[in-house]
């Protein structure tokens, strides 16, 4: 799509007080069109309304604001069709759109830069894009969450460990485990819109970084963009990648929660674990062994995570030590950001698709919730029921587990007078809190795993997901 092969040797559109043609290496390693030829489509959108505007405020006649409107929408036809040529003396995709119009138009072309600059061009632009990728990542999100939703619906009285340190703790719903993940990506949507209340404003007028003394209106541009408002300071607007390092932040939550999952599905999908079954579909075998038959989605997934705090990373350290306002590094805030996005709406999306295609081994799981001593907690709360303070109950119950490791036997399999030499306190009742069942179900705290908890959890969650 790129060419840049026939180098004309027409002028660039800075060209004036330069003597000699750029270098063919400079213009190679300075260009940027190789990937920000996918903001056309925001470049045309914030030309169109500028043009607008200049024409409102006298600037341009009425005239040359609808050829240069025309003038953009046959470009971008071109674009979408695959025949426009993108240049890479042109260096991006500003001057490139610009270019080709004043060749289309003639003078009215090049009256569109009045006021503006690539400085705050490019800020709007890549707030556009932004803008509109945030609503996809939103419905990405959902979906995932509604993955979660459907899980926790049907596997809704299932018991499972639960895990610190990844040893079995206490016993859990598996709907309370699964909503934990719709609950992290609840607050990945509203962070990510968080941010775009503070991304969503214009920067156009900030025009090079001083504003401009040409008679504009960038109020109109904002609000005909769809803006919240315009930003304050015109050398912060051009000098600014907030948003872009506060979105990127967003993404690699996003993917740290999705590799979270990703790590945990390939746990579970083990021998050791064996509490899933991913769909054969969605699973790869092995070229040497017959048996395999490997989580690598979620492992890539997984592995991908680096790139994405890469990418995040990246652009920390390109801000970092930049004086005000804008220095050609901030053109390195395009890729990462590219590739952040990709990555992450790769893996939302094909997570939602894997989600529909797991299926839980209810018996497995619960099964595991056997050994362990799961339960002590339980005795230990159970005592401070009877009132015993809970540092002593703590260690009255780690002396019965000591003693059951010894014996090498298991919580239930204690009887009542055995478990009165802890404390006379234990009575008949202890053995309804040693069940998985009661153990779970007592737990009744707003938030906790007991069955009315979760059940409620899993509504409102469906709720959440149709309002
Ligand atoms: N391609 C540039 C970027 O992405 C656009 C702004 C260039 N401004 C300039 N004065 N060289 O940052």
């Amino acid at each position: 799509m790129v060419d840049n092969s026939s180098r004309k040797t027409s002028a660039k559109l800075w060209g004036g007080r330069f003597s000699s043609s750029t270098a063919a290496s400079v213009e190679e390693f300075t260009q940027s069109i190789q990937y920000d030829w996918r903001l056309y489509r925001q470049d045309i959108a914030g030309s169109k309304v500028h043009a607008g505007m200049l024409a409102r405020q006298g600037l341009i006649t009425e005239e040359e604001r609808d050829a240069i409107i025309s003038g953009l929408e046959e470009i971008r036809g071109e674009i979408e069709e695959g025949t426009f040529t993108f240049r890479t003396e042109l260096e991006d995709i500003h001057m490139n759109i610009e270019k080709a119009l004043t060749d289309k138009i003639g003078a009215a072309g090049e009256k569109l830069h009045t006021a503006r600059s690539r400085n705050d061009q490019v800020a709007l632009d890549l707030r556009l894009y932004m803008r509109e990728e945030a609503e996809t990542l939103d419905i990405l999100l959902q979906d995932v969450q509604n993955g979660f939703v459907k899980l926790a619906r049907k596997y809704l009285g299932v018991v499972m460990p639960g895990y610190t340190h990844l040893q079995r703790a206490q016993p859990v719903l598996l709907s309370h485990h699964l909503l934990a993940y719709f609950e992290m990506f609840k607050r990945d949507r509203s962070r990510l819109s968080d941010c775009l209340s503070r991304l969503n404003l214009s920067p156009l007028g900030a025009a090079a970084m001083a504003g401009t003394g040409l008679p504009i209106d960038r109020e109109f541009v904002a609000e005909k963009l769809g803006f919240a408002g315009v930003t304050a300071n015109s050398m912060d607007t051009t000098g600014d990648r907030d948003y872009v390092m506060e979105y990127l932040f967003c993404l690699t939550t996003i993917q740290l929660h999705l590799s979270r999952l990703s790590e945990e599905l390939v746990l579970w999908s083990s021998k050791e674990f064996e509490f899933i079954d991913i769909g054969d579909r969605y699973c790869t075998g092995s070229s040497i062994m017959p048996q395999k038959k490997n989580p690598d989605i979620p492992e890539l997934i997984r592995g991908k995570t680096g790139r994405v705090v890469g990418s995040l990373m990246a652009l920390l350290v390109t801000v970092k030590g930049l004086p005000l306002t804008y220095n050609r590094d901030l053109q390195e805030d395009k890729e990462p950001l590219f590739d952040a996005l990709d990555t992450v709406k790769g893996g939302l999306s094909i997570t939602a698709e894997l989600l529909d295609n797991v299926t839980f081994k209810a018996d497995r799981l619960k099964e595991a919730t056997h050994g362990g001593f799961m339960t002590a907690t339980d005795i230990a709360d159970y005592l401070v029921r009877k009132n015993m303070p809970f540092r002593q109950a703590h260690g009255v119950v780690g002396n019965i587990v000591a003693q059951c490791q010894q014996r090498d036997i298991e919580l239930t399999d204690l009887t009542l007078s055995e478990l009165q030499e802890f404390s006379q306190l234990i009575d008949e009742d202890i053995f309804s809190v040693l069940t998985v069942e009661g153990s779970v179900n007592s737990r009744t705290s707003i938030g906790g795993t007991g069955i009315q908890r979760v059940s409620a959890a899993v509504e409102e969650a469906e709720g959440y997901l149709c309002s």
